[in-house]
């Protein structure tokens, strides 16, 4: 047999990995019943380890009779991406090509399913509300087992809602607001508790932070978020450094993770290296247990493995792809997943807007003077260079990021095709198409301000505080 311990092994599913090591098994203990020769015993054993290890190397697990790899997508970017190729992960969020990620070949990459109409469709059904208009434009694009999701609800079975927030400074851009407003619309669409986390562990471990800074964004960044609009009786906010403290059930399922990752497999989805600290190495585990019942005793009580439905942006996909592998070796459901594309930067979308670079964004502090400043300064256009080649040849809708943000944004369908045509006619100019942007952004951002102001220390120690939810498990 090849040797396939080296490189090439990377290549082999793990599947037909498994099923050769349990042929070559079985081939070593009918030589051994047969009483073969020794050489022949110990050529058929040296290649039944190498085929273990080549399983180990690829899976990042033992080799187990009966257990065959499951759920198993790569779990990596891949490490021989071609140059132009589309790069995503929970940091970094990048392209070459001016009309942003290719999302359909994401799709392929990671393994997930497109949320096409068929889905939309049932989601109308089963709910008989009217889909979310980030539904109907493709803004969510992408699921993991959404079916399943909708199988519970129509047998009356519970699922729960986790989504959370990685709380890097006070301010969060208009792009974090994408995965609030639309679990906002499921919770009340489904009538579901909801859980969000924060992630004031990971800031601290990753940026130049203090512990008790990270904790202030956290419980600042709360604000916004209840901002959004969640109800207070079914909805549970926690930051890690204040409720990992306080819950078993929680630490407990963290550790259960952590026994079942390999530090191989968390190098391969998130690229960590031997020089990172060892906090950044077992992040994933935390980020993954929300996704479990059980770290939530005082909501879900003794009902043991409700399942849980993430909505996110697709750059979370990572944590979530290792927490579905672990789910069933620990004797969980796996999570279901919505993913949403990005809002991308002001300067075009070639990549994510950045906390940390003000004129990448619109964010939710901005006056109105500021998102009218950015939007005419920074705001990349798909127009052309003079009014007259503009109204002879029309703009690009495809690039023009001013026509991206309004597509986000502006909820009429009809409007939105109306300007699309327009723009790409000649008829609508840049400086035209700013102005609806600035003048759909500036009021939204203004009543967000107004309900954050009325926000009280009190709705924010409510919303943190472990407790039953208004529902009876
Ligand atoms: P964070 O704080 O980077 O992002 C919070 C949420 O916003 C999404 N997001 C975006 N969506 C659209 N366009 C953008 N430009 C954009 N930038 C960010 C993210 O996908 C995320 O849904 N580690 C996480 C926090 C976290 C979490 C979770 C997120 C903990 N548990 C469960 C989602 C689900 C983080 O740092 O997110």
């Amino acid at each position: 047999m090849a040797d396939i311990q080296n490189c090439d092994s990377c290549s082999i599913n793990p599947l037909d990995l498994f099923e050769r090591v349990t042929t070559q098994g079985e081939k070593v203990r009918s030589l051994k019943a047969e009483k073969a020769s020794k050489d022949e015993i110990d050529t058929a054993v040296k290649s039944l380890l190498s085929l273990k290890l080549s399983y180990k190397t690829v899976t990042g697990q033992d080799y187990k009779a009966n257990s065959p790899p499951i759920d198993f997508t790569p779990m990596n970017n891949g490490s021989a991406m071609a140059e132009d190729e589309d790069f995503v992960d929970p940091w970094t969020v990048q392209t070459s090509n001016a009309k942003g990620i290719d999302y359909d070949k994401l799709l392929v990459r990671f393994g997930s399913s497109k949320i096409d109409n068929e889905l939309i469709n049932r989601i109308e059904r089963v709910t008989g509300k009217k889909p979310h208009h980030f539904l109907r434009t493709g803004i969510f694009f992408s699921h993991r087992d959404m079916n399943q999701i909708l199988d519970a609800y129509e047998n009356k079975k519970p699922f729960y809602l986790y989504t959370g927030r990685g709380p890097s400074s006070e301010a969060m851009h208009v792009g974090h607001l994408i995965p609030f407003i639309f679990t906002k619309w499921l919770q009340e669409v489904f009538n579901v508790p909801l859980v969000i986390q924060l992630t004031d562990d990971e800031k601290y471990l990753w940026k130049d932070l203090t512990i008790e800074k990270a904790y202030q964004y956290a419980v600042e960044n709360a604000k916004d978020i209840i901002a959004c609009g969640f109800d207070i009786n079914k909805t549970f906010i926690f930051s890690d450094l204040d409720y990992l403290g306080k819950s078993p059930g929680f630490y407990k399922n963290i550790v259960k993770v952590q026994k079942h990752v390999t530090f191989n497999q968390v190098k391969g989805i998130f690229g960590f290296s031997d020089s990172d600290c060892i906090g950044k190495i077992s992040f994933p585990a935390i980020q993954a247990a929300p996704a479990f019942s059980s770290s939530f005793p005082l909501i879900f009580k003794e009902t043991k493995g409700v399942q849980c439905l993430i909505p996110c942006a697709i750059d979370q996909d990572p944590y979530f792809r290792m927490t579905r592998d672990v789910a069933p070796r620990i004797g969980y459901p796996k999570p279901a997943l919505l993913h949403s594309i990005f809002f991308p930067a002001l300067q075009g979308a070639q990549t994510k807007m950045s906390a940390s670079d003000p004129n990448s964004s619109i964010f939710l502090t901005d006056t109105p003077k500021q998102i009218k400043t950015k939007i005419n300064k920074h705001a990349f256009s798909g127009g052309k260079d003079t009014v007259e080649e503009h109204r002879k040849y029309g703009g690009n809708c495809d690039v023009d990021v001013s026509y991206m943000y309004l597509t986000f944004f502006l909820e009429d369908d009809d409007k939105l095709e109306q300007m699309k045509q327009a723009y790409t006619n000649g008829a609508l100019l840049t400086g035209e198409l700013k102005k609806l942007l600035i003048e759909t952004l500036q009021p939204l951002i203004a009543a967000h301000q107004q309900r954050r102001k009325e926000v009280t220390e009190e709705m924010v120690k409510e919303f943190m505080t472990p407790r039953k939810l208004a529902f009876d498990f």
